[in-house]
């Protein structure tokens, strides 16, 4: 007789695989004379909404475009892996890319007009991309096409067919572009400031459509935006960019409710999260660092109220929080401190730069607690 076999154990549920993994991604512009995004490392997993955020120059777009291979001149991934769907898009050939730009991954941009062909219907160019892309025939394509304006929530499609762009509004034109970046049944759709030229009720409209293409297909969406109140509508992570760099990273709610490193927190309090009143990204005082400059330490130095020495002297980590949270921060957890009104109590910036230091005088609040705890963990786990 054998012996019976031991009951087989558990297996812990597997996290989803990311469908865009993004690591150590390094570009370069001016013909490689200026490195804009210095090592930014992300993940999205399917079905999944990343907003990235952060200040004009931040190297957002950048990303964008190297992710979908679609750099400018003079612009080049200069290292770094690009990940999709088990693809390494570094390697990809040419064919490769036809399938996977415009197919496997769509994109919509600010200004969609300028996408356009002004001289053809708009109907005509996205039945153009369906026989291209999909090898559909006229009919069909045709078919498929008003279908799409149908689903993109365009009242009279069959009309709108028909019309030259300068005959839609903003709003219309953008539904015309998320549609042929849709058309091809793509699982990652990357919007780059997509709602920022609209009006706020227009630009409500294309987020509830965004958010029920996702919904319905399962997309998964990069979502770029200087308007906060857009991220916090579509997306479950947000990333906070920083001068080529991410300097924050976590779950959208987590994020704008507690910043733990002080750019996010002077965005927030510039955007008035909460009421929504001004929400866009106004000029936080100071200038973030040239494309390309190279810094000893924290590239935030300069425009940090809780700057001490020692973030100037070496370059800052990415840390991983206990929570999952990234922050590159020597001080992550304090960014409250900064506020004028904290100044009267809380953890002196002496103290919470001391991250091996018990927690004494942080019993007033997380903040300092968090700044301790964070300290510690972070040391050695970095990107
Ligand atoms: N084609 C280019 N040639 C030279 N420099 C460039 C080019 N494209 C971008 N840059 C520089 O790289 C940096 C990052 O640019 P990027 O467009 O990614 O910023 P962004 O975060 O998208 O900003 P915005 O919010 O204004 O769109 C900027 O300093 C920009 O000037
Ligand atoms: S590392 Fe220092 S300068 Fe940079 S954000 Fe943190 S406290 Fe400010
Ligand atoms: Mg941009």
């Amino acid at each position: 007789m054998f012996a019976e076999a031991p009951a087989e154990a558990p297996q812990a549920p597997e996290a989803p695989k990311a469908l865009l993994s993004v690591r150590d991604l390094r570009v370069t512009v001016s013909a490689g004379r200026a490195e804009a995004v210095r090592g930014v490392s992300f993940e999205v997993a399917p079905g999944e909404a990343v907003g990235l955020v952060g200040e004009s120059g931040s190297g957002k777009t950048l990303t964008c475009r190297a992710v979908l291979g679609a750099l400018a001149p003079g612009c080049a991934v200069s290292s770094g892996e690009i990940e999709f769907g088990g693809h390494d898009l570094n390697r990809a050939n040419r064919r490769e890319w036809l399938a996977i730009r415009g197919g496997r991954i769509g994109a919509v941009f600010q200004d969609p007009a300028s996408y356009l062909n002004p001289s053809l219907p708009v109907g005509d160019q996205l039945s153009e991309v369906l026989r291209v892309k999909l090898g559909l025939g006229r009919r069909e394509a045709r078919e498929r096409a008003v279908e799409l304006l149908t689903a993109m929530g365009l009242n009279a499609p069959a009309r709108v067919y028909g019309q030259y762009p300068h005959e839609l509004s903003g709003g219309m034109l953008q539904r015309v572009l998320i549609a042929v970046a849709v058309s091809c049944d793509p699982e990652l759709l990357i919007a780059d400031e997509a709602t920022t030229a609209l009006d706020v009720t227009v630009q409500a409209e294309v987020l509830e459509l965004l958010a029920r293409l996702r919904a319905e297909r399962g997309l998964s969406i990069v979502c770029v935006s200087h308007d906060l109140a857009v991220i916090a509508a579509l997306c479950d992570r947000i990333v906070v960019f920083y001068g080529g760099e991410i300097v924050e990273s976590g779950p959208t709610e987590e994020v704008l409710a507690n910043p733990r490193h002080p750019y996010t927190e002077a965005l927030l309090r510039v955007a008035s999260v909460g009421d929504w009143g001004r929400r866009t990204l106004e000029v936080i005082p100071g200038q973030p660092p040239p494309a390309g400059a190279d810094l000893p330490g924290c590239r935030f130095a300069a425009r940090c109220a809780l700057a001490v020495d020692a973030c100037s002297s070496a370059p800052i980590p990415l840390g991983v929080h206990p929570d999952g949270r990234e922050v590159r921060c020597l001080r992550a957890g304090t960014a409250g401190e900064g506020r004028p009104e904290d100044s009267s109590g809380g953890v002196r910036p002496e103290d919470a730069f001391l991250t091996d230091a018990p927690s004494t005088g942080t019993s007033s609040g997380t903040a300092g607690r968090d700044a301790v705890a964070v300290g510690a963990e972070t040391r050695g786990v970095v990107r």
